[in-house]
């Protein structure tokens, strides 16, 4: 692999623009969005964002200024519409809705179906009865929104092999409660409830050369024809991209699985993109080069095929970052030798929302493909 450093990067920038007949903004104006960039390459770049941004109006006017496409992080999760019960409370959704629209910010919600972070008062009911919470859920929810979305992860991570499901499904009370045919339930109601709204199938761990990702690929492209051939509505197939370079990863690989999706006639988004660091080294300007690195090797791979349509990442600063949130983080980060007190650098702007290495990585990928 290439090492590549600052210099080399801004070099990149230059030389990718002049081939690719795109100067990076960054040349014209100073003040670049990658939304614009990708704009001049036919990709929508944009990021996750949620209710931090009625607090943090910073970060509020950066999201406005770098995305053309957006995701809900959690507020048009189930758990998140309906905490306690059958009753929603769309009220926090609503306003975030608003916001996209307000700054022409496409938004995707994810998710309307998840075998994973359920409220527990799910577990109270029979599997007919969740069907029919589903059901509810998707008419409502979808109802709500017809017309003003981009799209929707109607169900998100429909695999987990290490679950031991059949057909390695992951497990989850509404596969458990209706088995696969949950998922085409799931679509075809989506899509009587908002005929206009893409309806995307959401998968995480495919960009991984290890089992996991090696084993998700084959079952996802399965469910992709099983759905085609049963006429179920499937506009997209999005690849979340939480990128791990501690672990093994063939990015032509990827590529070439990417162009067997393709060819099945549903556009590509990259859903999700950040790059765990915890097992990049303690020094800040190493880990910020590569995290760089894999920003710009994994983008220039995706890139390249014509139907990636959009390019997300989960969050634009590391003060937002989820890997912050979560217990393994710091654990895999002693793991790897790593100092457990230091802040996940996940992202693409710092915690002051200065730009890294990263930005410019991503700026350079971008701007790098032919539109
Ligand atoms: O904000 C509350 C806090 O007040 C409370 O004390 C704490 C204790 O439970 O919870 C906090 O909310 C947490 C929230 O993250 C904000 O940190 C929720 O519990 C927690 O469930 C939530 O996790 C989200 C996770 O999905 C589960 O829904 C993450 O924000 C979100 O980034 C993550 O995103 C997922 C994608 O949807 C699917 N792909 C993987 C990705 C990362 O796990």
């Amino acid at each position: 692999m290439v090492e590549m450093t600052r210099r080399d990067t801004l070099g990149l920038v230059a030389g990718a623009a002049a081939s690719a007949h795109v100067t990076p903004l960054t040349a014209q104006s100073g003040l670049a969005s990658l939304g614009a960039v990708g704009a001049q390459v036919g990709v929508l770049f944009g990021s996750a964002f949620d209710r931090e941004i009625f607090q943090d109006a910073p970060y509020r006017t950066l999201i406005a200024r770098e995305c053309r496409i957006g995701t809900t992080e959690n507020s048009l999760k189930f758990g998140w519409l309906r905490p306690r019960g059958p009753t929603a409370d769309f009220a926090i959704a609503d306003e975030i809705v608003a916001y996209a629209e307000r700054n022409r910010i496409a938004l995707r919600g994810t998710a309307l179906v998840w075998n994973d972070w359920n409220p527990t008062w799910i577990n109270r009911h029979s599997p007919s009865e969740l069907g029919a919470l589903l059901d509810r859920h998707i008419d409502e929810t979808v109802t709500r929104y017809r017309g003003r979305l981009h799209s929707w992860d109607v169900v998100n991570e429909p695999f987990f092999p290490p679950h031991r499901r059949a057909g390695g499904f992951r497990k989850g009370p509404w596969f458990d409660a209706l088995g696969k045919d949950h998922i085409f339930r799931a679509f075809r109601r989506a899509a009587k409830a908002d005929p206009t709204v893409k309806l995307t199938l959401n998968e995480g761990f495919c960009e991984q050369e290890d089992e996991l990702g090696k084993s998700v690929r084959p079952l996802l492209l399965r469910l992709i024809d099983e759905m085609q051939h049963a006429g179920v509505p499937l506009h997209a197939v999005g690849f979340q991209a939480h990128l791990k370079p501690q672990l093994p990863f063939d990015d032509a690989a990827f590529q070439a699985y990417l162009n067997e999706v393709a060819r099945r006639g549903v556009e590509i988004y990259i859903t999700e993109l950040d790059v765990d660091d915890s097992g990049l080294p303690d020094d800040v300007a190493e880990r910020d080069r590569r995290v760089a690195q894999r920003h710009h090797d994994f983008l220039k791979a995706v890139l390249a095929v014509p139907q990636v349509k959009a390019v997300i990442a989960w969050h634009l600063s590391d003060k937002y970052s989820w890997y912050r949130t979560v217990d393994w983080f710091r654990q895999e980060v002693r793991r790897h030798g790593g100092d457990p007190m230091r802040s996940a650098r996940t992202h693409i702007y710092d915690d002051q929302l200065v730009r890294k290495p990263a930005w410019t990585a991503v700026e350079s990928a971008l701007a790098g493909r032919r539109a």
